[in-house]
């Protein structure tokens, strides 16, 4: 038996902040009580002074493994998860091969396990051709949901899902579309699956492509329009099929009054958005440039505030990141040709608490990255809370310490970010995985003990 005690810190549970001691056992927490009145375990933490918070569970992150080692792997990856108190990830399935098949779930779960730090899922991948039984053997396989790109094209000799579709593949598959989403909805609600949409949609993008030059042409190219359109016939079908939707990286106001609608006549839908969408708006781009290329884009300060307001009360009920490293060189291009995306991982927790800070209730956020997150991946069982029962995923945080976000501190094996300069009025100190310490004052410490999670099906 293995024993864990973590001693008289501030502890997040679900019923809001509380003195107490947490004793995690064999993995498990089995006792969360008042300070003192618990026995010695056979590890002990002086968590005094210090925040007790849930792991991090991040959904939405691209691994790039395998496919693209020079951009990151999940060794890196997992570092960086570790030292931002994200206990697990969720790897998009737009890595190559692409998670299109049980089979290649099964090869990427095998060639994570090893050299991963934390806990990990696996989405699977909606092709234009995707047939409900490769959905149900994904299923089986232990897929946490399926992720469909609207407008991202597949390429058959390449088996990858293309950034942009590439007119000059001959072996190029059309993008999922609203019949591909209605084809295989009822499928996926049996199932008992998300299904999550990247969010824009093709015909008013191809309306308004422009060469881009600027940050308003990247804007105009891709308006709050498509995002709001995309999400309304998306959950539309949603709601015929009961499927439960999930919206990736919301970036719009617009957007947000269409998920808004949507719930409110019905559908069952639940909204992420990312740390760079509620901290950033276009002022940014003069002293960020490229770093800050994301799809769908960073929009103005108004979507920004419209999203941190949703965030503070709860119809936003997830932060992660879409963690999307791309290397230096390719991030230098000239902006119309840089590749879309930026890492984040390391950083949600952080950027998360000072923003709750700010919005006067601390305890928002680990119901952004670790309770919403949970019951969104059918992982609320075992994670998203610190309580009896629960996995002993923890993070101490010292809330009177300051992290700077700079290229020094980061682990992936790409070190920008585009929240670069921002500082947190928080230190993540130590960090649990089950109850064994992956992070120890900052610093990585012990194996890759990382599991593959499994997520127990959504009730109809
Ligand atoms: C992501 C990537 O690079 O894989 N890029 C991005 O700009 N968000 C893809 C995605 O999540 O859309
Ligand atoms: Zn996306």
């Amino acid at each position: 038996m293995t024993e864990l005690l973590i001693r008289g810190g501030l502890v997040f549970g679900p019923d809001g902040p509380l003195e107490a001691d947490v004793l995690v056992t064999d993995g498990v927490i089995t006792r969360v009580d008042a300070r003192g009145s618990t026995t010695t375990g056979e590890t002990v933490i002086d968590a005094r002074g210090m925040y007790v918070m849930p792991g991090a569970i991040d959904v939405h992150v691209h691994s790039r493994d395998p496919g693209f080692p020079e951009k990151e792997d999940f060794g890196t990856l997992t570092a960086a998860a570790a030292l931002g108190g994200v206990t697990t990830v969720l790897d998009m399935p737009n890595t190559v091969p692409a998670v299109d098949a049980a089979g290649v779930l099964e090869s990427k779960a095998a060639l994570a396990r090893p050299k991963a730090r934390v806990d990990f899922g696996l989405w699977g991948l909606i092709r234009f051709s995707s047939s409900e039984d490769q959905l149900e053997e994904l299923a089986a396989a232990g897929a946490v949901g399926f992720k469909a790109y609207l407008g991202y094209g597949f390429s058959t000799s390449r088996k990858q899902v293309l950034q942009s579709v590439d007119a000059d593949d001959p072996d190029l598959e059309a993008p999922p579309d609203y019949g591909t989403l209605a084809r295989l909805a009822p499928a996926i609600a049996r199932l008992g699956l998300p299904l999550v949409i990247h969010a824009e949609d093709p015909a008013i993008l191809s309306a308004f492509r422009r060469p881009l030059e600027t940050y308003a042409d990247l804007l105009e190219s891709r308006p709050a329009e498509a995002e709001a359109v995309a999400i309304s016939a998306a959950a539309a079908i949603a709601r015929e099929s009961g499927v439960s939707l999930h919206v990736a990286h919301l970036s719009s106001a617009l957007g947000l009054r269409a998920a808004q609608d949507a719930m409110r006549s019905g559908a069952r839908l639940t909204l992420e958005t990312c740390p760079a969408y509620l901290w950033l708006s276009d002022q940014d781009f003069p002293r960020l440039g490229t770093s800050m290329k994301v799809f769908p884009p960073i929009r103005t300060a108004a979507d920004r505030d419209a999203l941190v307001k949703a965030a503070a009360n709860g119809v936003i009920r997830i932060v992660a990141t879409d963690h999307a490293p791309h290397t230096d060189e390719e991030k230098s291009r000239p902006f119309g040709e840089a590749p879309s995306g930026s890492p984040g991982v390391q950083t949600l927790y952080l950027s998360c608490l000072e923003l709750a800070k700010r919005l006067g209730d601390v305890s928002l956020a680990p119901r952004w990255v670790s309770e919403g997150p949970a019951a969104l991946a059918g992982l609320g069982q075992d994670k998203g809370a610190v309580a009896t029962g629960f996995d002993g995923d923890l993070v101490i945080v010292d809330p009177l310490r300051k992290t700077q976000v700079r290229p020094a501190l980061m682990r992936s094996r790409q070190r920008h970010s585009d929240l670069d300069g921002q500082e947190f009025g928080f230190v993540i100190r130590d960090v649990f995985l089950r109850g064994r310490p992956i992070v120890r004052d900052g610093k990585l410490t012990g194996r890759a003990s990382g599991r593959m999670v499994r997520p127990a099906r959504l009730k109809s």
